[in-house]
């Protein structure tokens, strides 16, 4: 009997690994013959550790299992295989890909995702793996960033670009030497999907990038992980190594002539080397500085060559593209936001993972229905959508489809997919003081409005919430927003004004202090 127990991160904070021992040990005393399989995540964190028994009709699944929960399930004779008696037990969830949060998703990117070992390149190729650089290799560059374009893919790490553009913007360029590099610096709190698929199929990432590369002209690619990473760094630098030695990188890509190979590089924990021109520098060995824009990346990247920058799960899209075809990708999805978007689910909710869906949910169907609301049961204030610099949404907004053009219109951004859930307890001023620190802790310094603007928000808001001449304070704050907004170089002190002023905007309530009265 095969039992799959994650060995992903958020499982492994939970005790996945104490579980997977205690079974082993157990299996082992009572002369089972049990494999214990570890993978990524399915996602559905609340139930982790997840445990997954494989039967005849399918895989069933139990959870959350601690350690002390794996003796009365072996002595009930559930994890061996036989599930006679499984209904019964309060940690039955039945088969898994029946758990509605599971089966109401549309899995392209994360398809393999806590379903493979994430190591074994035969579970991979077994699994569709491959099956969209066996397709690439046999396209010119121009077919390959034109399959990309047709699907509408656009940047997924936050901004929403469209990728085949890019591409083109490089494959366009006529130098010998371009680089594709991977954005794995997730600094937005709130989200994992990058670490969770780069943990749970870390070749789908790979191949992505040897995509990429065919179809640029580019022949070397850069992994950019943060430091705080550590398990989707070894996972990354293991599947890389493994990938070499099948041929799947290096001087002949799948035997068919061309070269492509990968480094993985390790952050050092700073927010802003997300930002696309700092990563550059810090993989240059320099500091992790904000770089003026132009030149683009495209045009002046890397070592002052050509790059793709691409972050994690637009590479991870790519292959399911090539393989089943641009229409395919692009059928889902509305308006110019096209496939599926991978929603990272956390804060004070129910129910909180990753739930890759099609683009059009609306935000209510999301924290209502797929989140369940929050966890502590008491009704929900607000949802920041987009990462520490994405907007706070009131109930008032639930209405707005999931999609990088109505989140704009409504004053706020996806960003990354990161969803953070807040109960009626929440205090909205605390939050935008939160954000104005946070952008004073991660600034890089480059620039005035950032460097300065966040510094000065937190005192123009602790007077606010100390009742200190409210309404000049707030005018105030709303003019600082501004020009943070309009004056600053990258993204992080363009967007801090966003959790800023829809705190201020759509919960004027908390920015209301008792005046403070003189002794
Ligand atoms: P941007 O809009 O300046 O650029 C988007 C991308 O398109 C860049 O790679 C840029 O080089 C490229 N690009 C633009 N015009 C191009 C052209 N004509 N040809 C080729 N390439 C072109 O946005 P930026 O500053 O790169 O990203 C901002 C976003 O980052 C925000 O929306 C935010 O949501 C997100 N973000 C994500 C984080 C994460 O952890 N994933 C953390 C912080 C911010
Ligand atoms: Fe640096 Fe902030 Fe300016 Fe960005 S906005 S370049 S992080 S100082």
């Amino acid at each position: 009997t095969r039992i799959f127990i994650p060995r992903d991160a958020a499982a492994l904070a939970v005790g996945a690994d104490r579980v997977a021992a205690r079974l082993a040990q157990e299996a082992a005393a009572r002369g089972l013959d049990l494999t214990i399989v570890r993978t990524g995540s399915r996602g559905l964190h609340w139930l982790e550790p997840l445990v997954e028994v494989e039967t005849p009709s399918g895989r069933v699944a139990y959870g959350p299992v601690t350690p002390a929960d794996v003796v009365p399930l072996l002595g009930a004779g559930i994890l061996d295989g036989d599930t006679s008696e499984s209904d019964n037990h309060p940690l039955f969830l039945g088969p898994t890909e029946e758990i509605p949060f599971l089966k109401n998703q549309t899995r392209l990117t994360f398809a393999r995702c806590g379903v493979i070992d994430p190591l074994s390149l035969d579970d991979y190729r077994a699994h569709g793996g491959l099956a969209g650089l066996t397709k690439a290799v046999a396209m010119t560059p121009a077919a390959i960033v034109e399959a990309v374009t047709l699907s509408g893919l656009r940047g997924r790490g936050g901004a929403g670009f469209p990728t085949g553009i890019k591409w083109k913007t490089v494959l366009d360029c006529p130098d010998a030497r371009k680089y594709i590099v991977c954005n794995a610096d997730e600094g937005d709190s709130g989200t994992f999907a990058d670490r969770m698929i780069m943990e749970g199929d870390p070749f789908v990432v790979i191949e992505g990038m040897a995509i990429a590369g065919l179809a640029t002209g580019a022949t070397k690619g850069f992994v950019y992980i943060r430091s705080e990473y550590p398990h989707a760094i070894d996972t990354m630098t293991r599947a890389v190594g493994i990938a070499r030695r099948a041929g799947m990188l290096g001087t002949s890509v799948l035997g068919q002539g061309s070269s492509f190979d990968i480094e993985i590089r390790t952050g050092a924990g700073a927010y802003v080397c997300g930002e696309e021109t700092a990563l550059l520098n810090s993989l240059e060995g320099k500091r992790g500085v904000v770089r003026a824009k132009p030149p683009l990346p495209a045009h002046k990247g890397l070592f002052g060559q050509p790059t793709v920058i691409n972050n994690v799960i637009s590479l991870a899209s790519v292959p399911v593209i090539l393989d089943k075809g641009p229409e395919h990708y692009r059928d889902f999805g509305m308006g110019r936001s096209r496939g599926t978007i991978p929603i990272q689910i956390a804060g004070n909710a129910r129910h909180t993972g990753l739930y890759e869906v099609a683009f059009g949910l609306t935000l209510g169907e999301i924290v209502d229905t797929v989140a369940g609301g929050t966890a502590t049961g008491r009704p929900v204030k607000a949802v920041q959508v987009g990462g520490p610099l994405g907007a706070y949404f009131p109930r008032a907004l639930f209405d707005t489809p999931f999609d990088y053009e109505a989140f704009a219109a409504a004053g706020g951004l996806i960003g990354h997919a990161g969803i953070t859930v807040f109960d009626d307890t929440a205090d909205m001023l605390k939050q935008a003081r939160f954000a104005m620190e946070f952008c004073a802790v991660e600034s890089c310094g480059k620039c005035t409005p950032c460097r300065i603007g966040s510094t000065r928000g937190v005192e123009v808001v602790d007077r606010i919430g100390r009742g200190i001449e409210p309404e000049k304070n707030l005018a105030l704050l709303t003019d600082l927003c501004n020009t943070m907004k309009f004056g600053s170089l990258c993204a992080l002190g363009g967007f801090t004004p966003y959790p800023v002023m829809s705190a201020v905007t759509h919960f004027p309530d908390d920015f209301v202090a008792a005046p403070v009265v003189e002794a």
